[in-house]
């Protein structure tokens, strides 16, 4: 029996696309290789080698990362194999999702019909994202937070629950129809013998990933605690450069949008939305005003600062 060679290639900017390929990979027992840092150059030569090729990148807000690449080095190296591609986002999949991802990928494409394009949802991971993506993400998580509640759509809530946060939407049962699509190219015979490899490999992976989302909740504790620190630190040396007016303006709308946001959880729990596991009992709740009212605004700032000074960070506020 000729078995069916199959290579995952994938490029992935934050992991959750490496996660799919592996998957992948694992279910089909197939070859698996990132196009990461690399010029097709190091793994075009492989193509022709293969009875199917899987191509899978993240998508970037420019498109599929690296599939222009991939579809130069099929080109160039002459290669006539099926193929198969993915693509993961933070956005659900609806029914229009592979067809815009299509037509916004495969411009000059006589008949996309003919191409094989799967859609899943992945992870957004708004602390591990570098200094420009999170003013670009930034700046649609804001967009999103000036909304109204109630205008708010189900899915712009969620991506909102991601905003210094990570939120992974993965699933691998997402990757079934493109496993069953790739499965329809193998005859009973080869289907027959990667059923006991794709179980095995699937059963090494679920270990592996395991011991991974313990380390990794310890790292995401240590991120969201580090990112507190910053904003602490931001915010007392932003109320030292203010005046005493714009400080006290300042930390009065603070305690405002705080005590806003504590009326909308007590509406929720009142309504029976999030009603909390163990709520603790009033009794031992505190007294004293939270320590950020404007009673509390810290008396050791530099007098002297003039009354109204420039908004140095005037550009920066869309974002923020
Ligand atoms: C700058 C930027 C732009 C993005 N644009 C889109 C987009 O247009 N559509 C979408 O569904 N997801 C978009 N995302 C979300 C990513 O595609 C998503 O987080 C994906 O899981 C990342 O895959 P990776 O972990 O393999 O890098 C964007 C993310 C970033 C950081």
């Amino acid at each position: 029996m000729e078995e069916y060679r199959i290579l995952v290639l994938y490029r992935s900017k934050h992991g959750s696309t490496k996660r799919y390929a592996e998957w992948i990979a694992d279910a089909l027992d197939a070859d698996i290789c990132s196009a990461e840092n690399r010029t097709y150059k190091d793994w075009s030569s492989r193509l022709k080698t293969y009875d199917m090729l899987i191509y899978g990148g993240n998508i970037n807000g420019q498109g599929i990362n690296g599939l222009e690449n991939f579809r130069a080095a099929m080109r160039k190296e002459h290669v006539n194999r099926p193929v198969t591609y993915f693509c993961v986002g933070s956005y659900p999949a609806y029914e229009s999702t592979v067809q815009t991802h299509l037509e916004m990928n495969f411009v000059g494409e006589d008949d996309l019909s003919k191409i094989n394009l799967f859609y899943f949802r992945g992870r957004l991971d708004y602390l591990g994202l570098n200094f420009l993506e999170k003013r670009l993400m930034g700046g649609l998580f804001k967009a999103i937070e000036k909304k109204y509640p109630e205008d708010r759509t189900e899915v712009e809530n969620e991506l909102l629950e991601a905003y210094y946060d990570d939120v992974d939407w993965s699933k691998k049962e997402y990757i079934d129809p493109l496993v069953d699509h790739v499965k329809s190219f193998m005859t009973e015979e080869q289907l027959a013998d990667l059923e006991p490899r794709a179980a095995a490999n699937i059963a090494e992976r679920e270990k592996q990933e395991a011991a991974e989302a313990e380390a990794w909740e310890a790292e995401m504790e240590r991120r969201k605690a580090l990112h507190q620190k910053n904003l602490e630190a931001d915010e007392a040396a932003m109320l030292k450069r203010m005046s005493k007016k714009r400080r006290q303006r300042y930390l009065e709308m603070k305690a405002a949008k705080a005590a806003l946001e504590q009326s909308e959880e007590d509406l929720r729990i009142l309504e029976g939305e999030d009603v909390p596991e163990a709520a603790g009992d009033p009794a031992d709740l505190p007294d004293e005003a939270p320590a950020d009212s404007p009673a509390d605004a810290p008396e050791d700032f530099d007098e002297d600062l003039p009354e109204e000074e420039p908004d140095e960070y005037a550009e920066f506020r869309e974002f923020e």
